[in-house]
């Protein structure tokens, strides 16, 4: 069953609780968590103590989204403040076949996130080690961007790249997804799609994520 996985990047910071509860309540089961380190990407988001706040408050799946350079010298901080999927910017990471099996090692499930501007193809080798890939449908560092149109292609050339070795990754999309093209996005193979401006920019983001998961499971 496809996932739509809420970003708490557009939530209200000053009731993250809240926001949790409110995705837990509207049936959820995995939560996107952004962070950001003014480096790799122009913005700061959060770290370590918010990620290791919401593991206290639930038994959701996280999903943690490093946009940090050297991510190889935090992937155990994170996984350790309780990260279950540890994604890692492929442009970020000079040793990525060690990195991967240190976060499985560690007990998480590792993932790379590709720029828009990084070709499938440079995962070819590193495919049978990925839980998942997320590809970015926007240039990494804020919320409430613009879905970059070419993304699906590309989310299809993986499906292909992944079928054809009989791999099993899973496709997650990342940027600009919202009730408009979720259908699309799962019809090209996205399994998890993260939501943040789309759902917590919404008076009722609890029923938007309904909203939007009833769209991807009817897809
Ligand atoms: C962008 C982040 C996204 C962001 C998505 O750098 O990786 O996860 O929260 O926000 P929306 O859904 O508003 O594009
Ligand atoms: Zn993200």
């Amino acid at each position: 069953m496809p996932w739509i996985a809420p970003s708490l990047l557009s939530a209200d910071f000053l009731d993250l609780g809240g926001a949790v509860r409110e995705m837990e309540q509207a049936g959820c089961r995995i939560l996107h968590l952004d962070v950001m380190d003014g480096h790799f990407v122009p913005n700061l988001s959060f770290g370590l103590p918010v990620i290791e706040a919401v593991r206290k408050r639930t038994d959701l799946v996280l999903d943690v989204h490093l946009m940090i350079s050297n991510p190889e010298d935090m992937a155990d901080a994170f996984i350790d403040a309780g990260a279950d999927y540890l994604s890692v910017q492929y442009e970020t990471v000079l040793h990525l076949d060690r990195l991967m099996d240190r976060i499985r090692e560690k007990g998480a499930k590792p993932g790379v996130a590709l720029n828009p501007h990084t070709p499938v193809g440079v995962l070819e080798e590193i495919l049978p080690k990925c839980h998942h890939v997320m590809i970015m449908s926007v240039n990494p560092g804020f919320s409430g961007q613009r879905f970059i149109a070419t993304s699906f292609d590309k989310m299809r050339k993986l499906r292909e790249m992944a079928a054809r070795d009989n791999l099993r990754v899973k496709i997650e999309i990342d940027g600009g997804i919202k009730p408009a093209n979720t259908q699309d996005a799962v019809r090209a193979g996205a399994e998890i799609m993260v939501a943040g401006s789309a759902i917590f920019g919404t008076p009722s983001p609890g029923e938007t994520f309904r909203q939007m998961q009833t769209l991807a499971e009817e897809a």
